[in-house]
């Protein structure tokens, strides 16, 4: 039997295969078990002379095993454009989500990067508090109203034995400046951004958890001019435009001098509008040079040192870059108010 002629003859047959039954066809023709010409040719091996057999079977099964293989791949050939007609190109594509950063979260990193060029590093504290870091070291006398339970969440710690009320969810991040001085000795630049809570109703303006950013910066020989050229750079790098300043007195316990400061209107330019309620000024943090009683509290020297500190609203700021109308937009995960806020920083 000429296998060379064979195989020719049986690559020509699969070549013109269309369908699964011509397939079967050929299949049947070459490895059937009834009318296989291979089939056939093996049963007949036993018949030759027995020197010739070895040789014979094995070119007769090496040929089979082509066979086999060929038709196989055949079949894997016919079965794939009846895959792709399943494919409805017509379908709409699979919607792409990209995440997008909270508007609280750009407004954070963008004050955080402001700061960090100018060699401050990033601190940050527990938000369940105790009452000494809390109020205490801060120079808040025992008696201060800001204790009251009327706006502070106290949280009861049964380890604490009869006296429960000494921890709380932090009202500010000033307590970060105590417990970034307690650990370091001066010089201090901190930038302190974090969570705080107040027992407010929640409104348009108000919200009982909100986030701030304080600063603290101690050395020897800081003084308010510091305080006055910090923020003018800070606040002219965040709003982009050239805002003027308005310190106004203020009592702070942990401060002294203490003021509140305010820019000119980033909407009128200090003209006069709605958001500024005309008066050219929007305020925006609270400020001063850190009160001696709260250095030596933390165990500075304040004969030798002097340090200033800020602490602003981070939702009052991105309401102001964003024109953001309502608090509580912050808090409500809607996606729909989320992904406006799509850029890149
Ligand atoms: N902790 C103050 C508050 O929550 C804000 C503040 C004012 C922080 C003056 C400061 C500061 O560091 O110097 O209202």
């Amino acid at each position: 039997m000429d296998l060379e002629k064979l195989r020719k003859q049986f690559v020509a047959r699969l070549e013109s295969v269309r369908t699964p039954g011509d397939l079967e066809e050929v299949r049947n023709d070459y490895v059937g078990r009834k009318r296989g010409i291979l089939t056939a040719l093996l049963k007949d091996i036993p018949k030759l002379p027995a020197e010739e057999r070895g040789e014979a079977g094995k070119r007769v099964n090496d040929f089979k095993q082509f066979v086999e293989t060929e038709l196989e791949s055949r079949k894997n050939l016919l079965e794939q454009p009846a895959k792709l007609e399943l494919t409805d190109w017509s379908l709409p594509g699979k919607e792409y989500h990209p995440g997008a950063p909270h508007p609280l979260t750009i407004v954070r990193r963008k004050i955080e990067d402001i700061f960090r060029e100018m060699g401050y590093a990033v601190a940050d504290g527990p938000e369940i508090e105790t009452d000494f870091h809390n109020f205490t070291a801060l120079n808040f006398p025992p008696d201060h109203p800001a204790r009251d339970t009327q706006d502070t969440f106290f949280v009861d710690r049964p380890e604490d034995g009869p006296e429960k009320r000494n921890c709380l969810l932090r009202t500010h991040t000033s307590p970060v400046q105590i417990r970034n001085m307690l650990q370091h000795k001066p010089p201090v630049r901190i930038l302190c951004p974090g969570r705080v809570y107040r027992k407010d109703e929640m409104d348009a303006t108000h919200s009982p958890i909100f986030h701030q950013i304080e600063c603290l910066a101690v050395d020897e020989g800081i003084t308010f001019a510091d305080l006055k050229g910090t923020l003018l750079h800070f606040l002219r790098r965040l709003f982009e435009s050239d805002v003027r300043l308005s310190f106004r007195p203020t009592f702070f316990p942990f401060t002294e001098p203490s003021a509140d400061v305010s820019v000119s209107c980033v909407f009128c330019d200090g003209k006069g509008c709605s958001v500024c309620k005309n008066t050219g000024w929007i305020e925006i943090l609270g400020s001063g040079m850190v009160h001696p009683a709260v250095l030596e509290n933390v165990g500075y020297d304040s004969e030798k040192y002097t340090g200033f500190a800020f602490g602003l609203g981070i939702e009052r700021i991105a309401i102001l870059m964003y024109g953001i109308p309502d608090i509580r937009l912050f808090f409500q995960n809607d996606l729909r108010f989320l992904s406006q806020f799509r850029i890149v920083l």
